[in-house]
């Protein structure tokens, strides 16, 4: 058998282990959730979001089913709420400031806050070989700016639990800092965004800046950034160093207010995102954050995961 359809092989066994575990409830006394537990899910009017949110009110919690556009999230909505799920829609476009605070003001008047927040929402303009940077801009602005921007708004509203509120940022592994055939090629870079101590909010956004700086002057393909999609790695590897960072700045919140803050790769998923190319199905696909949100065992921050593994990033 060859190196190829080894990798095929244990990629198999793997899916076969998530369904089996899918199939295992979360046992009584890990069920530390209610009706009345609130999880935000942006960007789940489709794709891998929509997949999280109904498995999150399958396990019986209220989910906040977000989209830009209001008729799609509305349309997202009643196929749950025909099933008896407890999901409600708002409104939520997490590049736009004053979607996001008005998102805010609703869920702390209608909810007094919220208990899990899985940043979902992402976009991703190249296919197959392609490597064009024409949308830099927005990807950048929407899987790194909007999810931290989210995040910040999101943090203060996190309501006290002894199990932790959680945040789950659905990245990827394209977004790894040393991965092997996909990474920026400056060393010490590379290692002061590995550095948890010393990262600051600073460094993340100088190098993300500094990439879309090179995109408009033309010069950002000898600029040793990632080669593979530049733009949407970049963004997640962004993702990625923001999760390090926060988890370590909410290490301080005292016991019984921890919030704890992760972020997976979903895998090569069927969705509009890889033009249903992926080999994944969104069901899979949505398993880690699931299980990163509910698990009552799993008390880690600012790591990195697939499958339900903690990986390197
Ligand atoms: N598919 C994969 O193989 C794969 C692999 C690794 C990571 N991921 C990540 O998984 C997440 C979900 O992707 P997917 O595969 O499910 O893709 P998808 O089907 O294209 O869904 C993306 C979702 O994000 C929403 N969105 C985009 N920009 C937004 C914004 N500014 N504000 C709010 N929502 C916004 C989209 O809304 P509209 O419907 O309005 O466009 C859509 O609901 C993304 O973060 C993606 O990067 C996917």
């Amino acid at each position: 058998m060859g190196k190829k359809e080894r990798a095929q092989e244990r990629r198999e066994q793997r899916r076969q282990q998530i369904s089996l575990l899918r199939t295992i409830p979360y046992s009584d006394q890990q069920r530390w959730w209610s009706n009345e537990t609130i999880a935000v899910v942006t960007g789940s009017n489709r794709g891998i979001g929509f997949e999280i949110a109904h498995q999150l009110a399958s396990h019986g919690l209220t989910v906040v089913l977000t989209s830009r556009e209001t008729r799609v999230g509305e349309e997202a909505t009643k196929i749950m709420q025909e099933k008896g799920l407890n999901v409600v829609f708002h409104q939520l476009d997490i590049v736009d400031p004053a979607s996001v605070e008005t998102f805010s003001d609703w869920i702390k008047e209608n909810y007094g806050g919220l208990d899990i927040l899985i940043n979902n929402a992402g976009v991703n303009f190249n296919f197959g070989t392609d490597n064009s940077v024409e949308y830099a801009e927005t990807v950048i602005q929407t899987n790194y700016f909007g999810t931290k921007s989210m995040t910040k708004a999101m943090i203060p509203l996190m309501r006290p639990s002894p199990f932790g509120a959680r945040i789950v940022n659905v990245t990827s592994r394209l977004g790894r800092l040393n991965g092997r055939r996909n990474r920026i090629a400056n060393v010490s870079l590379r290692q002061q965004l590995e550095d948890v101590d010393s990262l600051s909010e600073e460094l993340i956004d100088s190098t993300v800046n500094s990439f879309l700086e090179q995109v408009k002057n033309g010069t950002w393909e000898s600029g040793g950034w990632p080669q593979v999609f530049t733009d949407y790695s970049l963004s997640k590897l962004a993702a990625n160093a923001y999760t390090r960072l926060m988890a370590r700045i909410l290490s301080d919140q005292p016991e019984g207010q921890k919030i704890y803050m992760n972020c997976y790769c979903p895998g090569w998923v069927k969705t509009a995102m890889t033009d249903w190319a992926g080999h994944t199905s969104p069901e899979v696909a949505a398993d880690t954050a699931v299980w990163l949100a509910l698990t009552s065992d799993q008390f880690v921050s600012g790591k990195f995961f697939a499958e339900r593994r903690e990986i390197n990033f």
